[in-house]
């Protein structure tokens, strides 16, 4: 089965194609072609929604046609066309819902319509070789985007649970605030990895927000005042001040995701934990999860993607679309930026 993906979330635009076997229920991706304005955004230090959807707008259809390159007759070869719904920026969530439909209509192709958040999910499921490992179930997902922080259980492809998330700021959103704090480029999060190298103590100790408590709930919201209150009391802060900061606030940030999602891999008794999102390009993250649950003696499969399929992309949402297939007429499907869990 071959499925074409379609990804315009947030500021990338993004189309895929995979091939997904039936028999042996892996996915191999042919295709994956990622256009961004990132550089637009670092200069105005986030993202101007409208901004986004404009040059996304430009951006769809040369993308597709690159991602199609790999098919001799992709109308006769694509069996569907997966699409990000939701969550996202509506002007930018539009640009590929509708392109989507106009295809689906124009090569009688049915739609699968993907959560975003469950795309991150299905970044571990995509592989560019046969033979890798896919997860089993029941499995622990924790999603860590710029968006989105939560603790998902999935007890197969169909029957999953929101275990929690944050009550205020994303992970992503906490590096990427604090990040215009200390007068670093957008997107904050992967500077303040770059910041962080080299530091080995943690000088600040940053709270751990929520980090005992008897939920799957996060709040980083509290780090970037801890963090201003730094600033503040410093004065005048300098690259030494910048880098033991970063790594203090990467210390804080992953203590509590790891804390939480172990103890809810350990709760439901877990045969694969999978990180997802923007934040799990993060290579602390990745090399401290593996870390810890080869400490604690937990011998469950950890999974993170490689690092460019963390960032949002359409091979996800091609993946996610055939472990949920369900066809859904092109006159049905909608845009809905408010999507959450179920
Ligand atoms: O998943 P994503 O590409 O978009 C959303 O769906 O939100 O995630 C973007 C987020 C941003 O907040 C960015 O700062 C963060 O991922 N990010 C990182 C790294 N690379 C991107 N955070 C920590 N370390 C990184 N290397
Ligand atoms: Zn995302």
């Amino acid at each position: 089965m071959i499925i074409l993906g379609i990804e315009t979330s947030c500021d990338e635009t993004s189309a895929a194609i995979i091939k997904a076997n039936k028999k042996t229920g892996r996915v191999k991706l042919l295709s994956n072609i990622i256009a961004s304005s990132l550089t637009l955004h670092a200069k105005t230090g986030g993202i101007i929604p409208e901004v986004a959807a404009r040059e996304q707008v430009k951006f769809i259809i040369p993308v597709i046609k690159k991602a199609l390159e790999v098919l001799k007759d992709p109308k006769r070869e694509i069996d569907a066309i997966a699409i990000t719904v939701g969550p996202g920026l509506i002007g930018s969530l539009l640009v590929g819902v509708e392109t989507a439909k106009t295809i689906s209509y124009v090569w009688k192709k049915p739609i699968i319509p993907i959560n975003h958040l469950f795309g991150h999910i299905y970044a571990n499921f995509v592989s560019e070789i046969n033979n890798s490992a896919v997860p089993e179930f029941p499995a622990i997902a924790l999603i860590v985007s710029g968006g989105h922080t939560d603790l998902v259980l999935l007890k197969n492809h169909k029957d999953t649970l929101w275990l929690g998330g944050t009550r205020d700021d994303a992970a992503g959103e906490a590096f990427d605030k604090t990040g215009r704090l200390l007068n670093l480029p957008y997107p904050g999060g992967l500077e303040i990895e770059k910041m962080a190298k080299g530091i080995k103590q943690d000088l600040y100790n940053f709270p751990r927000p929520l980090i005992d408590s008897n939920d799957f709930d996060f709040s980083f919201s509290g780090l970037k005042t801890a963090v201003l209150r730094e600033v503040q009391k410093t004065g005048k802060i300098d690259g030494r001040i910048i880098k033991n900061i970063s790594y203090s606030l990467q210390e804080a940030i992953f203590d509590v995701l790891i804390n939480k999602t172990l103890k809810a891999a350990a709760k439901y008794n877990a045969k694969s934990i999978l990180l997802g999102g923007g934040v799990a390009a993060n290579q602390t993250l990745r090399k401290r999860f593996e870390f810890e649950i080869r400490n604690l003696k937990l011998e469950i499969p950890f999974f993170v993607p490689e690092k460019w399929l963390c960032t949002d992309n359409a091979g996800m949402i091609a993946a996610a679309g055939f472990y949920n297939y369900e066809e859904i007429p092109w006159n049905k499907i909608t845009a809905n930026p408010e999507l959450y869990f179920d």
